[in-house]
């Protein structure tokens, strides 16, 4: 791909018009798309290039981008995080507020694996090849109030994803997936064989319709995947409106699989994991995004025993990824979770107030609309009078230093995400870079 150059860039027509504002009508839902992006030079004309550039950019820096080359020409999420990963290892100096998941807490970890391996060996430390690391298992079943055989473990959510789809869907059978949504759960889905659909939560609330769930199941319809907290605005649907989803599918004969990578964020709200509200309901869960442990790759699946008992059945193999290592470690954290616990909190008790400022002010100068959501450290604004945030989203970078997540990658243009789960004066000198950015673009 090319990068304009910051003169070049000055020009490019961006679509912000300060004439939108939050009594313009709102744009239709988009259509439900799951599919690859399209090459960005075909879509969006980009010229360039400056990815060594000679002159200052508008924010006064000048630092190659070299880094960067490959982002946005990304045809996925899944291929955009990996990109922008290569961006904040890189060591420039870009405000990173495009990441969802709360910041390692390296040093604890440290601590933990120190505790467990530096003398003896730890008792945690046993086979999972047969049922899984049994400590780790328990300890899940007392923090989420679950019975041992509810519960299979996994190489990650991911793991749970695929091995619950893998038990559940024959080749060709159909699988429906919400938009908005995160890529990777239509992806596992189509690699287990199934037909993949979206049905929409509409912006901008998000929440689930189920007149238009019910209209899109088939008599072959399997499975439908959710989260909760939903990647990618952030929105928490409450026990009562997934018991309501899951009372439609059922008499469909369909499982509801909740992703709830994000659900202990709000666990100040007390609700159990899904997998517990009815019987054709599964969670899939980890330890990557809330404790920011995405080193352990430690996931799980929970569900009503005769649902896991018809999975284990299906997909006798279980998990064959699974880390002994890992998993001893998880069971340590699940053990003693309080140090992982205090650090996401203090995270976001430090960051929340600064991004609730910035909000505020965004806001009122009518540069986003929409809420933040009470729980995470997700936010997923539209940008008043831009249908083309891959275009902003790029121009925000090689212009203004910030990087943040074009709603193009979840099927939502005109969006971005902003993750907060980091240190709270980089998320402050993020967001101002953003504001100054999306200032400076308006006309
Ligand atoms: C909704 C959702 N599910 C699953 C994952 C991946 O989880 P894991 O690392 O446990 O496989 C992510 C990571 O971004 C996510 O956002």
């Amino acid at each position: 791909m090319s990068y304009a150059s910051p003169m070049e860039v000055t020009h490019r027509p961006l679509g912000i018009s300060s004439r939108a504002g939050p009594n313009c009508k709102e744009s239709p839902p988009p259509a439900p798309k799951l599919g690859r992006l399209p090459p960005p030079s075909v879509q969006r004309g980009v010229q360039g290039p400056s990815l060594n550039p000679v002159q200052p950019n508008r924010a006064g820096r000048t630092q190659p981008l070299i880094a960067a080359k490959d982002l946005f020409d990304a045809g996925s999420y899944a291929d955009w995080g990996r990109a922008a990963v290569r961006v904040r290892e890189a060591g420039l100096d870009i405000s990173m507020l495009w990441d969802s998941t709360i910041a390692e807490p390296t040093e604890a970890l440290a601590e933990v694996v120190r505790e467990a391996f530096a003398g003896t060996v730890s008792s945690r430390y046993v086979s999972v090849f047969a049922d899984g690391n049994r400590y780790a298992i328990d300890a899940l079943a007392r923090r989420y109030g679950l019975r041992p055989e509810q519960i299979l473990t996994t190489t990650g959510a991911t793991g749970a994803l695929a091995l619950a789809l893998k038990a559940l869907v024959r080749p060709g059978e159909h699988v429906l997936v919400e938009n908005p949504g995160f890529d990777v759960l239509s992806r596992v889905a189509r690699d287990a064989g199934a037909e993949v659909e979206a049905f929409v939560r509409p912006a901008p609330d998000f929440r689930l319709d189920l007149a238009e769930l019910e209209a899109r199941l088939k008599p072959a319809t399997r499975a439908v995947l959710i989260t909760n907290l939903h990647n990618p605005s952030g929105v928490r649907l409450t026990p009562d409106d997934i018991k309501a989803a899951a009372r439609l599918l059922a008499k469909a004969g369909v499982v509801l699989i909740v992703d709830e990578v994000y659900a202990d964020f709000a666990q100040a709200a007390g609700a159990p994991p899904a997998g517990s509200l009815a019987p054709n309901i599964i969670t899939v869960s980890s330890l990557t995004k809330v404790f920011g442990l995405f080193a352990l790759k430690f996931g799980w699946l929970a569900a009503d025993s005769q649902l896991v008992a018809r999975l284990r059945e299906a997909a006798p193999d279980g998990d064959m990824g699974v880390s002994k290592l890992s998993h001893a470690v998880a069971a340590h954290v699940l053990e003693d979770p309080a140090p992982f616990e205090a650090h996401w909190q203090g995270l976001l008790a430090a960051s929340r107030p600064t991004v609730e400022r910035h909000v505020k002010l965004l806001v009122a100068e009518n540069l986003l609309e929409g809420a933040l959501p009470d729980f995470g450290c997700m936010y997923f604004p539209r940008v008043v009078g831009v249908d083309d945030t891959r275009t902003l989203a790029e121009t925000l970078l090689t212009d203004f230093d910030v990087l943040v997540a074009p709603g193009e990658y979840f099927g939502a243009p005109g969006h971005i995400r902003i993750g907060f789960g980091a240190d709270a004066t980089a998320i402050d000198e993020g967001l101002t870079r953003l504001r100054t950015g999306l200032s400076a673009l308006r006309r």
